[in-house]
């Protein structure tokens, strides 16, 4: 198959772990006689610093014009700490997503049994716990009409009809093709769109009578993705909730240095790792590049190479097996590898297996 890749390795540790994610790709391409070519572009931090925006029309060229866009992470202390900050490079990231009309951001949440002990909560608890979030990504308060003066200023959690039945279908899909339970998150009980949500999810429960569908409010959510992960299959739910329950979910999995996720919808999809440029740790050959290379996994997945995911995955669960770990996962009075080794490493593998 050939494939072109936009590449937007971004700010902080991003080029680092860009360049595993990349290894990795050529790696299937060699083995599985795929052509992989990619085009970087600018986004984020640089982007400003370099063009003045942070994410410039030559880059949503590049975009729309591949088939996918393999993205690693933006973002740099010295916009957050200045209030007078005109543009941030969390705004090329909205752009992006508004652009391409990525309204469904897919995050899996899976456990590693090797790294169980690595998450705050108990082994017993999270051993099995495998589910999907789908984040509703360019609706709600994120994009809502905004005001502010220095005595009030307001956020509107806006959401239509259209935008709820698209992703919503998204979540039945995925439900379907997983456990059948889908699960969805909202305030029903204080919120005008959350009751739009409700009604709607009904409506279309009918379409899919395989699907378990049920209901229940942000706040209760919360606390059982913590206390029961297990009884999860797929949940869907608004922008901001879902922005908040996936910080919260990355937690089940130990280090989130290992999460992936995908961003789907009317152009070109994009897949990138759910933690951000973690910038304290540019250069430092130190940051997890696993949640980078599961998204090049997940990104040929979506292209239906599912074995070339699969070896992918394995490859990730050998070196986690063999210990090849970077320092954040690292087992005790074991040895530590950095990016580029444990990279290296995923990508020897698939050429040896
Ligand atoms: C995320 C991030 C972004 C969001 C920020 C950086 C704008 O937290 O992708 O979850 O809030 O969506
Ligand atoms: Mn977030």
């Amino acid at each position: 198959m050939n494939l072109k890749i936009a590449v937007l390795a971004g700010d902080g540790i991003g080029p680092e772990i860009m360049k595993q994610g990349v290894a990795v790709l050529n790696e299937v391409a060699a083995k599985f006689n795929h052509k992989f070519t990619y085009t970087e572009a600018l986004c984020g931090a640089h982007a400003i610093d370099e063009v003045g925006d942070p994410f410039p029309d030559d880059t949503f060229k590049v975009c729309m014009d591949a088939d996918a866009v393999l993205f690693a992470a933006v973002g740099d202390p010295k916009f957050d700490n200045n209030p007078t900050a005109k543009v941030r490079p969390e705004q090329g990231l909205l752009a992006m997503r508004k652009k391409l009309g990525l309204f469904a951001n897919v995050r899996p949440v899976a456990t590693f049994e090797c790294l169980l002990h690595k998450s705050p909560l108990k082994d017993e608890l999270l051993r099995g716990a495998d589910f999907v979030v789908i984040r509703e990504l360019t609706g709600g308060m994120y994009f809502g009409e905004k005001y502010q003066d220095n005595d009030k200023a307001y956020d509107t959690d806006i959401y239509t009809r259209p935008e709820i039945e698209r992703i919503l279908k998204v979540a039945f899909d995925t439900a379907m093709k997983r456990n059948k339970h889908l699960t969805v998150v909202d305030k029903a009980n204080v919120l005008a769109s959350s009751r739009l949500w409700r009604l709607i999810a009904k409506e279309m429960e009918t379409s899919y009578p395989e699907v378990n569908t049920d209901y229940m409010f942000i706040d209760n959510a919360s606390m059982r993705v913590l206390t029961e992960p297990t009884f999860f299959d797929v949940i869907v739910t608004e922008n901001t909730f879902g922005d908040i329950l996936t910080d919260e979910t990355s937690c089940i999995t130990g280090s989130m240095g290992l999460q992936p996720s995908a961003s789907l919808g009317e152009h070109t999809p994009l897949f990138e790792p759910v933690h951000g440029s973690w910038p304290q740790a540019t250069g430092k050959n130190i940051a997890n590049p696993i949640a980078q290379i599961l998204s090049a996994a997940m990104l040929l997945e979506h292209f239906g190479l599912n074995t070339e995911g699969q070896l992918i995955r394995k490859a990730v669960d050998a070196s986690l097996d063999a210990n090849v770990r970077t320092p954040e996962i690292q087992v005790e009075g074991g040895n530590t590898y950095g990016t580029t080794e444990v990279g290296k490493w995923i990508a020897d593998y698939i050429k040896n297996n």
